[in-house]
């Protein structure tokens, strides 16, 4: 979804920007550009396709400097084409913007800027900006960034530079995300810090309605009404090299194959034994709220939602707590009562999901707790929610989600443990599962060393244009999850189905060509998943099981077995999701998909 670099220092702009836009494709675009700032002058360039075919375009150029903003488009409004791609300028050439977000307003104010003469080159939303912040200009550039966010309805991370402010740049946010890097020799601003933990991990989030000036010399921040803010610097926790592949051919793979890791570090000064209970500094805050909270509404999207459906079962069994899972993106239009001590817990790995970010909005106007589960510290749904829990799971930079749902699995069940030996749960119950989640990051890497066994599967069925995924109760949503990765990546229909509705529709679907896969480890659900199984393979439908090692009995039924651990039922989750995130990876390799970056997708939705 977008990318915005921003550079303003000592050293030339075009390779700082350019590298910093490499670090930002993972979040999903069509277009390309950048314009560099140089004595009264601006060099510019734009390109649709990929970061590399804007660079050998900017290889035959001049472009110098070391000022400049830069600039990666997932179009909203006017087609990936090089006039629609940022920057946009004024119509005497002196603004240059780039934008990440909606100008919802656009139309308006095309139509008002046209009867003012302005004729406009793109069909872009964005372009308005240009216009507007020329037409506030009268040397100075904040001045007018401030005066234009007053005019716009709709959403903005945006980067500014006019060709008589040397050594300037102008930055404003208000719904996309916008972090300021305080560097040694130069200071940045970029949609996410992979864009520049390289040369500084020193950082500033802004927050909506703020803008901020750059030049060599520093920052300074300030807000839509004039006001100055001092906002202290983070350290970002992680180093440059975790968002390399490693040696990996994917991004994808690595992150698969870092989830012991991540389990680690999900867990990783959290877990008291003796006790049998977590410790979970973030919440502190509210702990006194939530532990009588007898009501919690889980809000995500996508792969996080489905992390939701899983904790879901996972509160159930540890906890007396009701849980509800709601898609944020349908939140919005729900007529719900929350009891007076109902919570909300927002699970993003961004941190920056439109559609989330406005169900977290919705539930603070009816009084709900707010509660975040992020990986990205600083985020946007970090800093709206009243406290919460990081993931530490470093960037997760393939746009498919793998690492952070196992991440968010065991924290969510780190959450409901803690509530629960608040309640029920007895010092038994809890050592268990203590011990449970200890077990795991090794038993992961048991699953993970069955690689080139669940290769092998993926050659046999990668041909087949539907799959189906079918699980029960804590398998539910790793059918659907399954079901997600395998479409994400490889582009083949899947659907993910509770499997006791197979009689009631999908069993019609069944056949030679369609793979199913059956989540049917050792637990309370076996034998009723064995008799989905037997009805399948009786309609000569392949059946692909993902079942407990050491069930003899699987062998008989399923044409293929992929082998977890056993654990306790409401862990599976976080071993049974592996081989259904290797097997989409496999499938798409062997269909020669772009992995990492799939068509269409972004890692960071941040439109609605
Ligand atoms: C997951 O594989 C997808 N890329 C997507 O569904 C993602 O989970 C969803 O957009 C939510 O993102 P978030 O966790 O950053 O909020
Ligand atoms: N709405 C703008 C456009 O379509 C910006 C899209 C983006 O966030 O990249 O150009």
């Amino acid at each position: 979804m977008c990318g915005i670099v921003c550079y303003v220092g000592k050293e030339e702009a075009k390779p700082v920007l350019l590298g910093g836009l490499k670090h930002l494709e993972y979040r999903g675009y069509d277009s390309a550009g950048l314009a560099v700032q140089h004595e009264d002058d601006v060099d510019y360039c734009r390109s649709v396709g990929r970061i590399v075919d804007l660079e050998r375009k900017t290889d035959s150029m001049v472009i110098k400097g070391t000022c400049g903003i830069a600039h990666t488009r997932w179009a909203t409004h006017g087609e990936p084409s090089e006039e629609n791609a940022h920057p946009h300028r004024d119509q005497d050439e002196n603004v240059y913007v780039i934008h990440n977000g909606i100008i919802e307003n656009h139309d308006f104010l095309k139509k008002k800027l046209g009867k003012a003469g302005i004729v406009f080159r793109s069909q872009t939303d964005t372009e308005v900006l240009a216009h507007l912040i020329a037409s506030h200009f009268d040397g100075d550039l904040n001045e007018a960034v401030r005066k234009t966010m007053s005019q716009i309805e709709g959403t903005f991370g945006l980067a500014v530079i006019h060709r008589h402010v040397p050594g300037q740049i102008v930055v404003a946010r208000r719904g996309s995300p916008l972090v300021i890097g305080v560097g040694e020799d130069g200071y940045f601003a970029a949609s996410d810090v992979s864009a520049m933990v390289r040369y500084t991990k020193k950082v500033v989030h802004l927050n909506d309605n703020e803008l901020a000036i750059l030049s060599r010399d520093g920052y300074s921040i300030s807000t839509a009404q004039a006001q100055s803010v001092e906002r202290a610097t983070e350290t970002v926790e992680w180093e440059p090299e975790d968002a390399e592949l490693a040696g990996f051919p994917h991004f994808m793979l690595k992150e698969i194959f870092e989830q012991p890791e991540t389990l680690r570090n999900a867990m990783r000064g959290r877990l008291e034994i003796g006790e049998g209970v977590p410790k979970l500094g973030g919440i502190v805050p509210v702990w006194e709220r939530l532990k009588e909270c007898r009501h919690l509404v889980v809000v995500a999207c996508g792969t996080s939602y489905y992390a939701g459906c899983a904790g879901m079962y996972i509160f159930e069994k540890l906890t007396e707590v009701d849980v509800q899972v709601e898609l944020a993106s349908e939140f919005r239009y729900r007529k719900l009562n929350f009891p007076p001590d109902t919570f909300i817990i927002a699970l993003s790995q961004s941190g920056e999901t439109a559609d989330t970010l406005a169900a977290i909005k919705e539930a603070k106007r009816k009084g709900a707790g707010l509660l975040g589960i992020v990986n990205v510290v600083g985020s946007s749904i970090a800093r709206a929610t009243e406290a919460g829990i990081y993931n530490h799971a470093g960037p997760e930079i393939g746009v498919a989600s793998t690492k952070i749902f196992v991440s968010q699995l065991a924290i969510l069940t780190l959450l409901a443990l803690l509530i629960g030996r608040h309640q029920n749960l007895s010092l038994t119950d809890g050592v268990g599962a203590i011990k449970g989640l200890l077990a795991l990051p090794d038993q992961v890497q048991k699953i993970l060393s069955q690689d080139n066994h669940i290769r092998a599967i993926a050659e046999k069925y990668y041909r087949c244009n539907n799959w189906l995924f079918l699980g029960r109760k804590y398998g539910y949503p790793i059918a659907m999850e399954g079901a997600l990765k395998l479409k994400e990546v490889s582009y083949i229909h899947a659907e993910g189905y509770a499997a006791g509705e197979m009689k009631h529709g999908p069993i019609a679907l069944i056949c030679p060509e369609m793979p199913t896969v059956a989540i049917i480890p050792q637990d309370a659900m076996y034998e009723k998943m064995a008799s989905n199984i037997q009805e399948i393979k009786s309609r000569k439908g392949p059946v692909i099981a993902i079942a407990t090692e050491g069930d003899h009995q699987i062998k008989e039924l399923a044409d293929d077995v992929i082998e977890i651990p056993a654990t306790l039922d409401y862990l599976n989750p976080i071993l049974s999701v592996i081989p259904c995130q290797l097997l989409a990876y496999h499938c798409a390799r062997l269909l020669n998909r772009d992995v990492d970056k799939p068509r269409n997708l972004a890692k960071s939705v941040t439109v609605e």
